[in-house]
C-alpha cells in the first residue's frame, strides 16, 4: 500500500477540491524527526483560499480527518502530521520483503528495452589504469540496476585495440624488445618500449613516420604487422581478466575499436550523402556550431580515421544490433566533450537511438594522494591495490574471527568488496582520493560495514533456528525498530531513482543508511526474547538480511554470511 496515497486520501476527505489529489500528494513531506510524525502536510497551500492562518486551518482539518487507520493525527504550527500505525505498516512491510526475497524492489519500467553499456575499455599494451576501474564497477553496478528496472543491458567492453599508437608500439617493440620478455611480463614491457619510443622520437623524428607506415601496413593486414598486434592484444587481454576475476565483472562482448576498423565506410557514406562532411585544411570535420561546439574531425588529410570515426561506427552497429532503449557510455569526465560531439555528430546523421546516448561520466581517483600515469612510468598496478586490500581484510579477520572456516575467501570479498564499495559511495561525478586501510575498516562508511551488518543479522537468525516466517505475526510495535522499517519500505523508490539518474551511489548510501538503522535497533533491544513479538523480530532481521545483500549485490559487492 502507497501510504503517501492513503495520507492524501485523508486529507482530500476534508477539503472540498480546493486542492487537486496530485497538489496535495507533492506537497506532503517527511518531518525532520519521526517525533514529529511519518509524513506531514503544510497548510500554507491552503491560506489563500480559505483567508485564514495557516496554523488554524491545520488545526480544523485535523479535527474532520478520520483517525482510525493511524496511530495519531496532529496539528503542530501549520503542519498537519500523519503517524502511521506501525504494527499495521510494519506487517505490511515485511511481509512484503520476505514474500519476494531477492526479488524485492524489483520492476518492470525497463519492459525488457535493450542497453548496451560501453564499459571499462582499456587500451591494450597499457596498465588497466584506476579510471578503468571506476568504469568496470560503475558499468557493472549500473548494469545490475537496469536488470533489476527491468531492463536487458549489454556489457560492452570496447577496447583501445586500434590506432596508429600500435604503430609505435610494433616499431619499438622490433627495435628493442624480445619475446621473452613480454612472455615474462607483458604490460610491464610494452609499456617500457612505448615509453622508450617517446623518450627517442624527440631526437629522432624519423621514428614517427617509421610508426606512420607500420600502422599503415597494419590496417592493410600485413601479416606481421597483425600477428605481432595480435599478440599484444592477447597478452594485454590476460591480464586484463585477472583483475576481472578478481573483481567478479564480465562481460557481453569485447567489440574492441579494432572490430570496427572495416566498419567505417558505412558512417562516412552517411556522413556524405547528407552534406554534412565539409574540408577543413585539407582534413574531413562535421560542423557543429549549431551545438555550439567545436567541429568534430572525422577523417585526417591522409585519410586515416580517428577514435571519433570508430565511435560513429560502433554507433551504428550497436544501433543495428540492439535496437536500444537507451545507449549509454561509462567514461571518465576528461571525455565529456568529446562525447558532446559524438552525440551532435550521431544527432545530425539522424540515428535512431542518437537521442537516447548518454555519457556517463565520473572523476578522478588517486590512490593515498597520487595520480596514476602511465606516460611517466609511474604506475600503482591495479592488481596491486586489490591484492593489499585482501591482505588488510585477511589480518581483519585474523583478529576478529579467528575461528571463521573460509578465511580466505572470505577475505577475498571483503578486500575486493571494500574496493569497489568506496568507488560507488561517492557520488560518479566526485574526484576521489583512495586510503585503502579508510575503506577497509569495519566502522563509518564502509563495505565491510555494510557487509558485516549483513553477517550480524545472518548469525542472529542462525542462532534463531528454524523459524516459520511465513506464520510469523509481523506487526513489529516497537518504536525503535521504525527507522529500520522506514527504510526496508524505502528501497523500491531507490532503485527507480539510481536507475534514473545512473548512480550507484544512491544503493551505497541506501545500504549504509539501513545498516545504520539496524546495529542502532539491535544495540537498543534485545531480539531474540521469546515473547509474542519474537516473530515480528526476526522477520525484521531476516528482511534487513535480505535487502542489505540485495543492495550490496547491485554494487556487484558479495555478502558473505560470517565473517
Ligand atoms: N579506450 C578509451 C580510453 O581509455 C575509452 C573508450 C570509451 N568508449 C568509447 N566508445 N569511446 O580512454
Amino acid at each position: 500500500m502507497d501510504y503517501k496515497a492513503q495520507v492524501t486520501n485523508s486529507i482530500l476527505s476534508v477539503l472540498n477540491d480546493e486542492l487537486s489529489s496530485a497538489e496535495v500528494y507533492e506537497k506532503l513531506e517527511q518531518p525532520k524527526t519521526l517525533a514529529m510524525g511519518d509524513l506531514a502536510f503544510p497548510a500554507f497551500a491552503l491560506a489563500k483560499v480559505f483567508h485564514k492562518a495557516p496554523n488554524q486551518i491545520a488545526a480544523e482539518l485535523v479535527a474532520k480527518i478520520d483517525q482510525t487507520s493511524y496511530e495519531k493525527v496532529e496539528a503542530k504550527g501549520a503542519y498537519i502530521n500523519f503517524f502511521l500505525d506501525k504494527g499495521q505498516f510494519s506487517n505490511e512491510v515485511l511481509t512484503d520483503v520476505l514474500e519476494q526475497g531477492a526479488a524485492y524492489g524489483q520492476n518492470d519500467n525497463g519492459k525488457g528495452g535493450n542497453v548496451p553499456i560501453d564499459m571499462s575499455s582499456p587500451n591494450i599494451a597499457k596498465p588497466i589504469s584506476m579510471g578503468h576501474l571506476r568504469s568496470t564497477v560503475i558499468g557493472n553496478s549500473i548494469a545490475k540496476i537496469l536488470v533489476k528496472n527491468g531492463y536487458h543491458p549489454i556489457k560492452d567492453n570496447h577496447l583501445g585495440d586500434w590506432g596508429t599508437q600500435f604503430g609505435k608500439l610494433i616499431v619499438a617493440y622490433k627495435k628493442w624488445g624480445n619475446e621473452a620478455d613480454v612472455k615474462k611480463d607483458p604490460i610491464n614491457n610494452l609499456v617500457k618500449y612505448y615509453v622508450k619510443f617517446h623518450q627517442e622520437d624527440k631526437a629522432h623524428p624519423e621514428l614517427d613516420d617509421e610508426a606512420r607506415e607500420t600502422f599503415k601496413k597494419l590496417e592493410e593486414g600485413n601479416e606481421e604487422e597483425v600477428f605481432l598486434w595480435k599478440w599484444f592484444r592477447k597478452v594485454s587481454l590476460e591480464s586484463f581478466n585477472k583483475i576481472y576475476e578478481k573483481l567478479g565483472v564480465t562481460f557481453d562482448t569485447y567489440n574492441g575499436e579494432a572490430f570496427y576498423n572495416d566498419k567505417m565506410d558505412e558512417g562516412i557514406q552517411i556522413l556524405k550523402d547528407k552534406g554534412l562532411l565539409v574540408e577543413s585544411r585539407g582534413a574531413q570535420v562535421v560542423n557543429l556550431d549549431k551545438y555550439n561546439l567545436n567541429p568534430a574531425l572525422i577523417l585526417k588529410s591522409d585519410g586515416a580515421t580517428l577514435y571519433i570515426t570508430r565511435d560513429i561506427a560502433t554507433a551504428i552497429y550497436r544501433d543495428r544490433t540492439y535496437k536500444p532503449a537507451m545507449n549509454l557510455y561509462v567514461v571518465g569526465s576528461e571525455q565529456t566533450y568529446y562525447f558532446q560531439q559524438l552525440k551532435a555528430v550521431l544527432l545530425e546523421m539522424g540515428l535512431p537511438s542518437a537521442e537516447n546516448l548518454h555519457h556517463i561520466p565520473f572523476g578522478l581517483i588517486t590512490v593515498n594522494g597520487k595520480k596514476l600515469s602511465t606516460r611517466s612510468g609511474r604506475i600503482i598496478l591495479l592488481d596491486k591495490v586489490l591484492d593489499d586490500a585482501i591482505d588488510l581484510a585477511k589480518e581483519q579477520i585474523e583478529a576478529k574471527n579467528p575461528d571463521l572456516p573460509n578465511k580466505e575467501e572470505v577475505a577475498k570479498e571483503v578486500g575486493v568488496g571494500a574496493i569497489i564499495f568506496g568507488d560507488l559511495k561517492n557520488e560518479r561525478t566526485n574526484n576521489i582520493d583512495f586510503v585503502l586501510e579508510d575503506q577497509l575498516k569495519f566502522e563509518g562508511e564502509t563495505g565491510p560495514y555494510v557487509q558485516y551488518s549483513h553477517a550480524r543479522a545472518e548469525s542472529i537468525l542462525k542462532k534463531a533456528g528454524s523459524i516459520d516466517f511465513h506464520g510469523a505475526n509481523k506487526a513489529l510495535a516497537d518504536p525503535s525498530a521504525w527507522e529500520t522499517v522506514t527504510a526496508l519500505k524505502e528501497f523500491p523508490d531507490v532503485i527507480v531513482s539510481a536507475c534514473k539518474d545512473f548512480e550507484p551511489s544512491e544503493i551505497a548510501k541506501y545500504s549504509l543508511r539501513l545498516a545504520k538503522a539496524f546495529n542502532k535497533y539491535y544495540a537498543h533491544s534485545k531480539i531474540l526474547v521469546d515473547d509474542d513479538q519474537l516473530g515480528a523480530r526476526l522477520s525484521l532481521v531476516k528482511a534487513v538480511s535480505i535487502v542489505l545483500k540485495e543492495s550490496l549485490n547491485l554494487l556487484g559487492v558479495k555478502a558473505p554470511d560470517a565473517m
